[in-house]
Parts: C-alpha cells; structure tokens; sequence
C-alpha cells in the first residue's frame, strides 16, 4: 500500500531531438490522483470521486507526450507568456512596437505556437505533511516567440488531503514584457458525453464581448438579460444555441468573464460547476480579474487519448487570468512585468460533490 499523500515518477516519452519526458502522479488520501508531465507543465489526468466515491478522470489528455506536440488544443496546458488573444499580434511598449508569433489567424494566442505548453520544464517535487507538490521552472529567453527579456518563471502545483489542486505562478523579468500565466486544462465531471448538462455558475456581472475574430471590443456590458448571466447557476446548454451575436462570434461560450472580487486582486471563486448525475463539483479560485469560459467549440471528435474521443463541447476550460488583448487596451487591468517587479498569481480547482 502506498502511503498518502504521495508522488511517483515514471518515463513519458522521448522527444523528437532525444531529450526524455517525465509523468509525476500525486495521489492523496480521498484517492485523488492528478499526473503531471514536465513537458509544458501540462496535466494529463485528474481522477476524482463521485457521490459514491467511484473515480473518474475528469479532465482530456493523451498518454504519451508525442501527440502533445501535435494539435492538441491545449489539453492540461500551462500557457505562457501570455494566455489568451493579442490582437495581430502586435502591441506598443514604451514607445515600441512588439511583434509577436502568428498562430491564430492573424492574431497571437497562448503564448504562440511554441509557447510555455511546449517547452521542457525543470521539475521538483515536493512533501510536506498534507500535500505533495511539483515545482517547475523555465528561463524563458529574451525574444521567445516575440516577447521581450529573460523571464524566469516558476509553476508550483499542489494536491491537497481536501482534493484541491493548487497552482501558484511567480515570474520575474530583464525587461519590461506582458505576462498572463494560466492553465488551459478541459473538464468533464461525467468523464464522458458533453458538458451541455452541467451546471455553471460565474460570480461576474460584466463580461468582455469580442470581435468576428475573438478580440475583444473593449467594452464591458453587463450579463443581466443575456446568455452570459452565469451569476445563478444554469446549464451550460440552457441558452448556448440562441441567436446572440456574442454566441456566434465564439461559436458558443469562449468569453473572458470579469470576475465581481470583494477587492482587487483578493482569491476568490471564479466559477462553480455541478455534474448532476456524478454530483461532482468543481470550484475555480483565482486572485485574478478575469476567468474565460470556454465550452469546448472546436473540439470535433478528430482527437482522441486515454481510451476515449473527444468530442464537439465534451469538455470545457476556466482559464482564470487577465483580460485578453489588455497590451493593447490601456483601460484593461495591466498585464507588464517589469524589472524588479514580482509576477505572481494563484489558483486552485477544488473537488467535491453534490447531491
Ligand atoms: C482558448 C481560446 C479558444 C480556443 C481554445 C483552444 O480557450 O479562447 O478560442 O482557441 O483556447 O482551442
């Protein structure tokens, strides 16, 4: 019997130029189990109880770490420099032009094509007396992907005895440069089927509307009246396929929700979601401004790892973070890290369950 909390390491796979890949399961006590693969930070399971304290992985990823490198939406990933859209790509800083990797249409997205889902890690675990932990730790070289200065950037996770998954980033920098650290892993709480059922519930009464191509507009209207009011719980299929210009301009929700915060920067929940016939529920905490709820629009069923396909709105992402496009928006909360300056963030997905 392995004693609790706990974490192992095992081989994940070979990379194209021969550098091995590591797989690090933390289990705790409950029988939560999350895998965590250097290789872009990125979580591959999340094994968690439903009401009856039978386990199911909740979250989409492959087995090995070759089809990480190929199209693989993000699945479990930890994004960087900067998660979510800049638009063309481009922005001013201090009187300059930045220019970054193109990878989304004209746009950059999560850090670009080879951004933090795609590097190797330096990992560390960690024990203490009622968590096991991961620390990761990357250089990020001045002119990576376009941004500017050498980042260093740490990513702790910890698994918790109360079957919260703690992520805590920190990030300092040579040179003046926007940072917005998230992680992009989708959830199912049934383990299978489509999220249209679950129920969501997002503490925010503004939202960011975006463009045809998901750049924000710049506005912040209110969610009161709309398919975007998420501040009682509602499933996520209730309203989804009306007519609403903001639902078509992301093919469903794909939105950055502005979080109500008792003050500026304080934790708190970002999002609640309850899977009825499981009752597993999942909460989002995050001392950031914004959480994008992404339901899963571009999944189609093209792919597929752990035994199962992952099919059109099969799962769906809480990306707690900065607002997108905010290095072109002077009147978003600011997301520049400059030299002497401290980058740090935390969240955490905590899981129970519900009748
Ligand atoms: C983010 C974006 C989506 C999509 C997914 C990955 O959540 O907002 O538009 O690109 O990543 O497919």
């Amino acid at each position: 019997m392995t004693a609790h909390p706990n974490i192992s390491k095992s081989a994940f796979g070979q990379l194209p130029d021969g550098r091995q890949t590591s797989l690090y399961t933390l289990s705790n006590a409950s029988g939560m189990l999350v895998k965590i693969t250097d290789f872009g930070g990125i979580i591959t399971q999340i094994h968690v109880p439903d009401r009856a304290g039978r386990l199911a992985d909740v979250t989409h990823g492959f087995d090995s770490v070759l089809p990480y490198l190929g199209e693989s939406e993000y699945f479990g990933a930890l994004i960087g420099r900067y998660g979510n859209r800049i638009a063309k790509a481009q922005f001013e800083l201090d009187g300059k032009l930045i220019e970054l990797n193109v990878n989304n249409g004209s746009n950059h997205l999560h850090g670009g094509e080879n951004g933090f889902h795609r590097v190797l890690w330096k990992a560390t675990p960690f024990t203490l007396a009622n968590s096991v932990g991961l620390k990761l730790s990357y250089l990020s070289p001045d002119g990576e992907q376009g941004y500017p200065g050498n980042l260093s950037v740490t990513v702790i996770y910890e698994l918790g005895g109360d079957n919260t998954l703690a992520i805590r980033f920190h990030a300092t920098t040579d040179r003046a440069t926007p940072v917005n650290l998230t992680n992009h892993a989708y959830f199912n709480l049934a383990g299978e089927g489509d999220i249209l059922a679950h129920t969501i519930m997002i503490p925010a009464s503004r939202y960011t509307p975006i463009d045809a191509v998901q750049i924000p507009t710049g506005l912040l209207p209110a969610v009161e009246g709309t398919p975007f009011d998420f501040r009682q719980p509602r499933a996520i299929g209730a309203r989804i396929a009306e007519d609403h210009e903001q639902l078509r301009n992301g093919f469903g929700y794909d939105h950055n929700f502005v979080l109500d915060k008792p003050a500026p920067g304080e934790r708190s929940l970002a999002a609640r979601v309850h899977e009825p016939v499981s009752g597993r529920v999942l909460e989002v905490f995050t001392d950031e401004p914004g959480l994008q709820f992404y339901s899963g629009n571009f999944l189609d069923g093209r792919l597929s790892g752990k035994g199962r396909v992952y099919g059109y709105r099969g799962g769906i992402c809480l990306e707690p973070q900065h607002f997108p496009d905010s290095p072109n928006r002077a009147g978003f909360p600011s997301t520049i890290l400059r030299p002497g300056q401290e980058y740090s963030s935390s969240m955490a997905y905590r899981f129970s369950v519900a009748r």
